[in-house]
């Protein structure tokens, strides 16, 4: 009975492989279509957007694969010979409800009038070449890093397309701390069997934060030239980019105003994709606490206790305070009165907290640690001080044990002496009686 289940088990996982193997491990996506409308309606920048299905695949003569029939009225093959679609980010595992996102285009091939990207186009190519169906895609992979953007090509009305420009980053979202070296990954793939690929490529940088932005890099790859307006520092790996299209950006020492959304966009004759990254930096507090130590404090007495949280960023903080006392369990006294922040030279932010400590009120007892607690996205800071409360006036157990003791003695004393007084007065008294008599 359990060789037979096991059996069965075994031809099952086998089954599963062998569907697997046929299909690759290149996915098959679902893809909003989105298409501005036609027609009337002007100047309205209306879009219509419809369910696609794309099978990929890595060779163009796979047609013994072809999938049954779909419900939706768009299916696309896509022929991607550099498999940059077959990336597990992009599989759908099975019985998941999470998809990888995708979004699909008409795109019109253009020249660029862009200094560094007009050479590409001065020898007046292969238009023939260029009239045909052209999509442009984005994906997202699941883990939320993988962000490919493709340029594809169909033969007029047919479905049958070939990747013809891809661009990469496998680090949609970075994190650095302050003043390390920072790469931001960008690659890209141009289909060598396209007459667009021999004229060269163009590669360019943009940053771009709440509305603004400003080019960080443009490279014109035909000429080997670096256009002149760059952000200080800021490079490529150009061997890597020439031989293997590493087209990611170097930023030798991240800084504060590094942080926001950088566009990576790769051209080619006609054509152009791009991807976005989105930078972080991320620093967390120094804390410091004064006076520290803090002066020996007498009951009654109120401590003003300050703490200073430097150096972070972003911007969001969270300061609080503890108090740890003898029984070694930690309670928190609130947020004490917390300031405005302050920018510093490199952009880095500053903020305290000023804690009121009333030594009675508080029931600090003889004293204890205590703690200024900064949580960060970069981390939690914790700074401690020692408070002393001398001349302890409030009667502990034992204080209270020892004095019941000792009024108890005093009591007994007490009786012992005057009993002692009453007979020996009224002896004295018998033998007068006696005598007088
Ligand atoms: C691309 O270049 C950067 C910077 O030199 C490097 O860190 C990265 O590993 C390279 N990526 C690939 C895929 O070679």
């Amino acid at each position: 009975m359990t060789t037979c289940s096991a059996i069965y088990k075994l031809c099952l996982v086998a089954a599963i492989c062998s569907i697997k193997a046929c299909s690759g491990s290149c996915p098959v996506l679902e893809c909003w279509f989105v298409q501005e409308k036609t027609g009337r309606g002007g100047l309205s920048a209306a879009t219509s957007q419809e369910t696609s299905v794309l099978h990929i695949r890595t060779d163009g003569n796979a047609a013994e694969t072809r999938p049954a029939p779909s419900a939706s009225d768009r299916v696309y093959f896509i022929t991607d010979p550099a498999a940059t679609l077959c990336h597990r980010a992009l599989i759908r595992s099975r019985g998941s409800l999470e998809k990888p996102e995708c979004e699909i285009n008409p795109f019109l091939p253009q020249p660029s009038t862009l200094k560094w990207v007009a050479p590409l186009t001065d020898s007046a190519s292969s238009p023939i070449y260029l009239q045909a169906d052209w999509f442009s895609t984005t994906f997202r992979g699941l883990d939320g890093q993988l962000a490919i953007s493709t340029v594809t090509r169909a033969p007029t009305a047919s479905k049958e397309h070939r990747v013809a420009l891809s661009v990469t980053s496998r680090t949609a979202s970075v994190q650095s701390r302050l003043g390390e070296p920072v790469v931001l990954d960008c690659g890209f793939w141009a289909d060598p069997s396209s007459p667009l690929a021999g004229s060269g490529f163009a590669v360019e940088w943009r940053y771009q934060f709440r509305g603004a932005g400003r080019l960080v890099l443009a490279y014109d790859g035909k000429a080997d030239r670096l256009a002149d307006a760059r952000e200080e520092g800021a490079t490529l790996d150009f061997e890597g980019l020439h031989g293997k299209g590493n087209a990611s950006l170097i930023l030798p020492e991240a800084k504060v105003h590094h942080s926001g959304m950088y566009i990576c966009t790769v051209y080619l004759a006609y054509l152009v994709a791009q991807v976005a990254l989105e930078l972080e930096v991320v620093e967390p507090p120094s804390l410091s606490v004064h006076p520290s130590p803090l002066p020996l404090a007498v009951p009654g007495q109120t401590l003003t206790v300050q703490c200073e949280a430097s150096g972070f960023a972003p911007l969001t903080l969270d300061l609080s305070w503890e108090f740890k006392g003898a029984d070694g369990a930690a309670r928190p006294l609130g947020s004490g009165s917390v300031t405005g922040h302050r920018q510093a030279w490199d952009g880095t932010y500053s903020q305290s907290s000023r804690l009121e400590l009333d030594t009675t009120k508080l029931d600090l007892g003889r004293g204890g640690e205590v703690t200024c607690v900064a949580v960060h996205v970069g981390g939690t800071r914790r700074a401690s001080v020692t408070l002393n409360v001398i001349g302890f006036s409030s009667p502990s157990i034992e204080d209270s044990m020892a004095m019941v003791g000792v009024a108890l003695v005093l009591y007994g004393l007490i009786k012992f002496v005057s009993w002692t007084f009453a007979s020996s007065g009224s002896d004295e008294a018998g033998q007068q009686d006696k005598k007088d008599k």
